[in-house]
């Protein structure tokens, strides 16, 4: 069992690991956090790297251990080209992780430095996130130059003008937690109770369409909740407003709202930082109300509550999972998390026996909850 303490509230809590999901892009860190000639560290599936931004512009994320004698790379010396380990001295190529220079040779050593590699993972810039393809455990035997199969994940954006905005959360609990967490339509009325959002006394009996889509599920594109208020907010357009919400193995939830030419997009992620905790990263477009003052402040505030109000809820449950209790998932509102188990189980047994991965949704399906 591992334990951890949350940043935010010093609440030490344990739970129950999750099994991971390797050979995917995952969100190591905003590139904000990037700045010329210094490392930043990050953790991510247990591992942890030393990630910057070389000075033609290009991010680079390796594990932050030494090849040598493994001291942590984060404790070198960055150049804007070379990192320099701190212990005796040899230098890397961080992109390509290939090792440029060992000072203590000398001209009568055959040892031919270029042959040696640290581990870097292919890195690349989206969404003012650096994302990293993490391969499976051993990824030391990653071939250097390969390129992932995978697409980096990129915000959906309609238009060339457009506001953003940006939030994480730790949460205690494992990524399993973390993203049944998020596709659970019933905890709405209870943990984010608001005058601007719902209440109990608004619960309504709904039914929703889904569809399979590659490693995933799609929520059909409907017309929102009339029972929220952001989503009553769109109709001073006098437009329909449609929305689709899929989600993506291995941990993507992506919402888009359209009405008319305005839109609203956001990219969710839970990201496993160990195979016990996990963050919650949201980051959102929108032309809607572009030109309302104050908009993405407001948004921002509201969004942060709402994040908020799921990472309170998850560290009391972690309370909970710490005694390692049994479980349940009912139908139909814990549907979509019966979906996310069976897929997951899918690609483990694919990537294991190479044979395609099978999927739980084999057509579209309307599910019933009240929420
Ligand atoms: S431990 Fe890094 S150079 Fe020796
Ligand atoms: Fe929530």
């Amino acid at each position: 069992m591992t334990q951890s303490t949350s940043a935010q509230t010093g609440v030490t809590t344990a739970g129950p690991a999750a099994t991971l999901l390797y050979d995917d892009w995952y969100p190591a860190l905003r590139t904000g956090r990037l700045k010329r000639n210094k490392l930043a560290r990050a953790m991510l599936l247990d591992i942890p790297l030393v990630l910057g931004r070389r000075s033609d512009g290009r991010v680079f994320a390796m594990r932050d251990s030494c090849p040598h004698r493994g001291i942590p790379l984060s404790y070198g010396w960055f150049d804007g080209e070379h990192l320099t380990c701190r212990y005796h001295g040899w230098e890397f190529e961080p992109c390509s992780g290939q090792c440029a220079l060992i000072p203590s040779l000398t001209g009568a050593d055959r040892l031919d430095a270029t042959r040696i590699y640290a581990t870097a993972f292919p890195c690349e810039e989206r969404d003012g996130h650096a994302w990293v393809f993490i391969s499976g455990p051993g990824s030391g035997k990653r071939s250097p130059g390969a390129q992932p199969r995978r697409k980096v994940p990129e915000l959906a954006k309609f238009g060339p003008r457009y506001r953003t905005a940006h939030l994480s959360a730790n949460l205690p609990c494992n990524v399993d937690h973390g993203i049944i967490g998020l596709m659970d339509p019933a905890h709405g009325p209870f943990v984010h109770q608001a005058w601007w959002w719902r209440s109990r006394s608004s619960i309504r009996e709904k039914t929703k369409r889904f569809e399979p889509i590659p490693e995933g599920f799609r929520m059909s594109a409907h017309a929102p909740s009339a029972n929220s208020a952001p989503y009553k907010l769109l109709g001073v357009y006098g437009q329909p407003v449609e929305t689709t919400i899929d989600f993506v193995l291995p941990n993507r939830r992506t919402e888009t709202i359209r009405c008319g030419d305005k839109w609203f997009s956001s990219l969710t992620t839970i990201t496993p930082v160990t195979s016990a905790t996990c963050r919650i990263d949201v980051i959102a477009a929108w032309n809607v109300f572009y030109w309302v003052p104050l908009v993405t402040p407001i948004a921002k505030f509201f969004g942060a509550k709402f994040v908020r109000q799921d990472q309170v809820t998850m560290i009391q449950q972690a309370e909970g999972l710490r005694h390692n209790p049994s479980l349940m998932l009912i139908d139909d509102a814990d549907k979509p998390a019966k979906w996310y188990f069976a897929l997951k189980q899918a690609r483990l047994d694919a990537a294991a026996t190479g044979a395609p991965a099978g999927h739980p949704v084999d057509g579209p399906v309307e599910l019933h909850w009240r929420s």
